[in-house]
């Protein structure tokens, strides 16, 4: 292959990330939901941004279903598939913190190596892991959408907790179990960690 790379010269922009976030009023970040299917990231990630919108933050979900029909919707749920998911989805969350926005990811993002490369990619400062706790069989007895019955039957094959694995954040920055705790619970606790993460 051509190493049409070098020939590729990025420009320093005047109006730097600080700038936007001085301007914005807090600090942009990446907060990285991660959790089984049905664990409740989308449904934290919405609370906490209506909570975030409503004092002035900007903010932008990156969420599994909806990247997954447009710019990620050539992108399968084998292993190879679901990498390419979190690459992209850090490169486009690093765009986002250099606009001075607040993002707030939902991505199932089971494999440590790939949530490691986000962290990587996005570095370290401004990656915050939430790890949404919750026991496959909740999950499932939930079934939100349907799936895990799917799963079951073979009619979806390498769903995550059944039989593609999920493998769990050791040292993540916040952990919450939607199992014990009710969602109110969970938002709140969220809500006075992020409040402080995100102050200039
Ligand atoms: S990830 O593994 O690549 O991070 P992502 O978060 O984008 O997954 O998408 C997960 C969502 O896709 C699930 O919430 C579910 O609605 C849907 N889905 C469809 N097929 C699968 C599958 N095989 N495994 C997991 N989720 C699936």
């Amino acid at each position: 292959m051509k190493n049409y790379k070098e020939n590729i010269i990025p420009h320093d922009h005047h109006v730097r990330r600080q700038d936007k976030e001085r301007r914005g009023g807090h600090k942009s970040k990446v907060l990285w939901f991660t959790g089984l299917s049905g664990s409740g990231k989308s449904t934290l990630a919405n609370g906490l941004e209506t909570y975030l919108h409503n004092h002035g933050i900007s903010t932008y979900i990156l969420d599994g279903d909806n990247i997954r029909t447009g710019l990620n919707s050539d992108l399968d749920f084998s292993d190879k598939g679901r990498k390419e998911n979190i690459r992209r989805v850090a490169e486009t969350s690093k765009l986002f913190i250099d606009a001075g926005v607040v993002v707030l990811t939902a991505f199932i993002s089971p494999f440590k190596e790939d949530r490691a490369n986000a962290k990587a990619v996005i570095g370290t400062d401004d990656f915050i892991e939430i790890y949404v706790d919750c026991p496959l069989e909740v999950c499932e007895a939930r079934d939100v959408k349907g799936l895990y019955k799917k799963a079951r039957s073979g009619e979806i094959k390498h769903f995550t907790g059944i039989d593609s694995p999920f493998e769990e954040p050791e040292r993540p920055e916040i952990r919450l179990n939607t199992a014990i705790n009710s969602l109110e619970k969970c938002l709140e606790e969220l809500k006075d960690k992020i409040k402080l993460k995100i102050k200039l």
